[in-house]
């Protein structure tokens, strides 16, 4: 039905062209206009993906194309399937980067749908904005030594990265840029030691190793993930990850080949601090004590996760993670239940780090909760594993002392 009403719209008839509608600038009374009042939000929440060579189907970038999928614009912004942001704004923010939008923006798009998606004048266009997403600075620029074609439909292969260090560095951020955004679904950075990768490399002649949920070799950490949507990442200042010249890259892809079979050369970018910085450290959060019961809904599952450090932790950020029968992870500290993180609607899609801009103290006393849901359509009880009809409730949390 709704389809019925846009298509109305979108082919050119807007709702109110008797009001004066249509393309003239100037006209206060005709209600918001692209350039005045959508193009200011779409070209921060949308065009970074939303435009030629993006990730999304079609750009939004320009009148015309934006004018096309007005209607479609505000049914995805009313529901909050777009942009891709799955946080609950309230819990734990801000966080940086958040491109959710808020409820007066969404207001804005769905009344400029209403009113017939008007042009206005491109005077009032607000000035162009950069890429926001590159690496202030690059230090190492590093592709999969050979490119990889998926043969599975969800075809999970870890490749070394060599930073090729001969000291330390601090990696303070970094930047993925998958080869073929056709077939890679999302990547995970991982921090293994040189000879493990090498060994687990040599073992077929195919390029990399099988790997899923993890890097399946002797990890040290996590560095980073990429998943749709994802940009450079930039840690909080101040901080970084350490590695060491005895340790490599192991570059988790997780490939699917649903809709293209193709090549693949994934990117790596590393930044490196100055090497004061305070060492941050990925600490995975892992409550696999759940068995969920064939058919089951909403089975709810939580963990506590005590600081057992002695010391008290600065925590910057999460990186929640479920597979794909997971619907809510919400992570609280304990003893004070201050929620941190929550994700009302997982969407295993769309995965990404939320960083704070400001850390949370956890005490020497205090500890992480972790509580996850999920809908099992299956027949088979479903417990933690590695596996795709396997599932997770997981979080990696970047802390420093
Ligand atoms: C991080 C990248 C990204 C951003 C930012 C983004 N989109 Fe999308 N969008 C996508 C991708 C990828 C798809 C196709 C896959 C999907 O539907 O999830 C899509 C699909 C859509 C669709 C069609 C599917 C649907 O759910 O209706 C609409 C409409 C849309 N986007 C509008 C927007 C608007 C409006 C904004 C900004 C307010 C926005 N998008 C921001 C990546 C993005």
């Amino acid at each position: 039905m709704f389809a019925v009403a846009v298509l109305t719209s979108a082919c050119g008839n807007p709702i109110n062209s008797g009001t004066g509608g249509g393309a003239g600038g100037g006209n206060a009374a005709a209600g918001p206009t692209y350039y005045k009042d959508v193009l200011p939000i779409t070209q921060v929440s949308c065009n970074n993906c939303h435009s030629a060579g993006g990730i999304a189907p079609f750009a939004l970038d320009t009148y015309e194309t934006a004018k096309l999928k007005a209607p479609l614009m505000a049914d995805a912004v009313t529901n909050k399937r777009m942009p891709p942001w799955l946080a609950s704004k309230d819990c734990g923010g801000p966080f940086v980067g958040d491109r959710s939008l808020s409820d007066a923006q969404i207001a804005t798009i769905t009344q400029w749908f209403q009113n017939g998606a008007l042009e206005g004048n491109p005077a009032d266009a607000p000035a162009p904005v950069g890429a926001a997403d590159a690496l202030p600075k690059v230090d190492l620029t590093k592709q999969m030594a050979v490119a990889y074609t998926p043969t599975l439909k969800d075809d999970y292969r870890c490749f070394t990265i060599d930073p090729e260090l001969t000291a330390e560095k601090v990696v303070t951020g970094y930047d993925i840029s998958p080869g073929s955004r056709a077939v890679v679904h999302h990547v995970i950075m991982y921090v293994v030691n040189r000879t493990a990768a090498a060994n687990k490399d040599a073992q077929d002649a195919t390029p990399g190793w099988e790997c899923f949920g993890g890097a399946n070799v002797n990890t040290v950490g996590a560095l980073g993930a990429w998943a749709p949507g994802g940009a450079a990442v930039v840690f909080p200042a101040g901080t970084g990850i350490r590695i060491q010249p005895n340790q490599v890259l192991a570059l988790q892809v997780h490939y699917n080949t649903e809709n293209a079979v193709e090549a693949d050369q994934t990117s790596v970018k590393l930044m490196y601090g100055t090497g004061t910085e305070r060492s941050a450290y990925l600490i995975p959060i892992v409550a696999d004590q759940f068995s969920i019961a064939p058919n089951a809904q909403n089975y709810s599952h939580a963990e506590d996760f005590p600081n057992s450090l002695g010391f008290q932790l600065n925590v910057w950020g999460f990186l929640p993670h479920m597979h794909t029968k997971g619907k809510k992870i919400s992570l609280t500290a304990m003893g004070t239940n201050e929620c941190l993180v929550d994700i009302p609607r997982w969407d295993f899609h769309w995965q990404t780090q939320y960083f704070r801009k400001t850390a949370f103290q956890m005490p020497r006393t205090g500890g992480l909760h972790v509580s996850c849901t999920w809908d099992n359509p299956t027949a088979s009880t479903v417990t933690w594993g590695e596996g795709t009809s396997d599932e997770m409730c997981f979080a990696f949390v970047y802390a420093t002392l």
